[in-house]
């Protein structure tokens, strides 16, 4: 347990408020590649009712309803939801918590979190959530990062701020960003929350972004906790941590693009 959840909610919140677009250009091409692995371990089928938690720009909840699902999508940046309506108007999106889910008991058949779980100040919350809303037999998913050791965009960055910066800025205090980064630590959450046979799979993902500063850029301006890291740090520092960055993505270059390694895991359970 974190020791201030308000705190680290109205960090998040604030943060996501901001970056919609930005996250949508940098993240989109990523987060959209988790879709048929998460909408498969939920056994998506036309006609089931399908929610899409922490939706953000509406990516998971658009494919769904693509396959002929009943879609709800619910995320607690207004101006998410904003773009998300936007982008997919015959889908319904609505503002809510994914700690508490403005939806009441049973409702769907299947629900997916497409890397949300990391950004909440109580993930155990969350999971309670997904289950309760779920029909008896009904499934949940979500998808997450691997460990920055093989997210290589994550690596890069977080091995500048530990050689340049300073990694212990005035942050509201969260949850360990890579906790559910580990298999097991995915099902242990699942059976806390009262899921029955977990399931956890591996999804290779590449990332491409501009050469050059285009991971630096992406990290400072269209992300909530790593974009606080860079943003804490003094001028001279930041300019350090870019060079670090730039050099570091040489090996990944081709052309004008750096190609990243960002696998991620999507686990999945049953309500029975
Ligand atoms: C990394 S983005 C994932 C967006 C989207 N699911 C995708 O496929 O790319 C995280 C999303 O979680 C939302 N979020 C963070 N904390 C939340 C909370 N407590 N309740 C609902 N949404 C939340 C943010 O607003 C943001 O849209």
């Amino acid at each position: 347990m974190i020791p201030d959840p308000e705190k680290f909610r109205n960090f998040e919140l604030a943060g996501w408020q901001e970056i919609p677009s930005g996250y949508h250009d940098a993240f989109g091409p990523l987060t959209r590649q988790a879709i048929a692995p998460l909408l498969k371990a939920v056994r998506l089928k036309k006609g089931m009712s399908f929610l899409d938690i922490a939706s953000g720009p509406g990516y998971v909840a658009a494919a769904a309803a693509k396959r002929g699902a009943t879609v709800l999508g619910i995320d607690f940046s207004a101006a998410m939801v904003a773009h998300a309506r936007r982008s997919h108007a015959s889908v319904e999106f609505r503002e809510g918590d994914a700690e508490e889910l403005p939806c009441g008991n049973g409702l769907f058949d299947a629900a997916a979190m497409n890397f949300g779980i990391l950004h909440l100040g109580q993930p155990e919350k969350a999971l309670l959530e997904a289950r309760r809303v779920l029909r008896a037999g009904g499934r949940f998913a979500f998808s997450v990062w691997a460990k920055p050791e093989e997210t290589i965009g994550f690596g890069i960055v977080l091995r500048a701020v530990e050689l340049h910066g300073e990694p212990r800025v005035e942050l509201p205090e969260g949850p360990p960003f890579f906790r559910y980064s580990d298999p097991d630590e995915c099902t242990r959450g699942l059976i806390v929350a009262g899921f029955e046979s977990p399931a956890v799979t591996r999804v290779k993902q590449l990332w491409r972004l501009p050469a050059g500063d285009g991971l630096f850029n992406v990290m400072k301006d269209s992300t909530v906790r790593t974009a606080g890291l860079l943003r804490a740090q003094k001028p001279t520092v930041l300019e350090k941590i870019r060079e670090e960055m730039r050099g570091a993505l040489a090996k990944y270059t081709k052309g004008g693009i750096v190609e990243l390694p960002m696998p991620a895991w999507v686990a999945s359970a049953v309500k029975r």
